[in-house]
């Protein structure tokens, strides 16, 4: 591959895009990009950006496209963003996808797979409900799917502090599920449309999902 690569995970809350995100990263090299990730941590911050967004996500709904495209930018352009990316939930609008082409063909590049993850709605609040993250280093659990090897300490980086997140209780996942219906599924024709559309079944197994995601990028990065 001549260009560094440019993959964007689709899917609703709770397909799994952070979690096979990560593993891509640990798989290729890549660089996992969330937008969800970055807007909690300008949360955290108390930027005047974070503030704004934080009513919105509390209440399930999308966060502006002039703040989500600022705080991209910003983040695509620091240096380790060299061999590829994993856009984890973004592109979510029309909107961010224009935004999206325009940015990269300024660098002379494309999108290089749009991988949709495709899911029950209803397993989705079960997933989010049992969710939990290290504090220390961010790597994503569930009560039942994903426990870590040793009770209450974490796989990767050994911390013993781990958080759950505000937006994940069922009344905020139904309204993110309608969000994703309304606003980002379209976008899975968009990606169609421009030939670099691929869709997986997202219910089985992490493991066997990181299998199949992993042929796919191995397959579009030989091309
Ligand atoms: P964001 O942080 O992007 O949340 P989301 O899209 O709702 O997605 P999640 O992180 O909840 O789910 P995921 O698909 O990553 O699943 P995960 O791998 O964790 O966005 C949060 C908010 O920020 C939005 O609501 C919005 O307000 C705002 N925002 C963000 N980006 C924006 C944008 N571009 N524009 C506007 N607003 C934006 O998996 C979930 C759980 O299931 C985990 O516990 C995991 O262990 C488990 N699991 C994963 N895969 C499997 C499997 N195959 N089987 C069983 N369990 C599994």
């Amino acid at each position: 591959m001549t260009t560094p690569a440019v993959l964007i995970l689709l899917g609703p809350p709770g397909a799994g895009k952070g979690t096979q995100a990560r593993m891509l990263e640990e798989d290729f090299g890549f660089v996992q990009l969330s937008t969800g990730d970055l807007l909690r941590a300008a949360v955290a911050s108390g930027s005047a950006a974070g503030m704004q967004a934080k009513a919105v996500m509390e209440a399930g709904g999308l966060v502006s496209d002039e703040i989500v495209l600022a705080i991209l930018k910003d983040r695509m352009g620091q240096p380790d963003v060299t061999k590829g990316i994993i856009l984890d939930g973004f592109p979510r609008t029309d909107g961010q996808a224009a935004a999206l082409d325009e940015l990269l063909a300024g660098a002379g590049q494309t999108v290089t797979a749009a991988i949709s993850l495709d899911v029950d709605d209803e397993a989705m609040v079960g997933r989010i409900a049992g969710r939990f993250t290290c504090g220390g280093c961010g790597e994503g659990y569930h009560d039942d799917f994903k426990q870590p090897a040793v009770a209450g300490v974490c796989d990767k980086c050994g911390g013993t502090a781990f958080k759950r997140r505000a937006d994940d209780n069922a009344e905020t996942v139904r309204e993110r599920l309608k969000a994703y219906h309304a606003q980002t599924a379209p976008l899975i024709t968009y990606y169609d449309a421009k030939g670099v559309l691929q869709r997986i079944d997202a219910m089985g197994e992490i493991a066997s999902i990181r299998m199949t995601l992993g042929n796919i990028v191995k397959g579009v990065s030989a091309q």
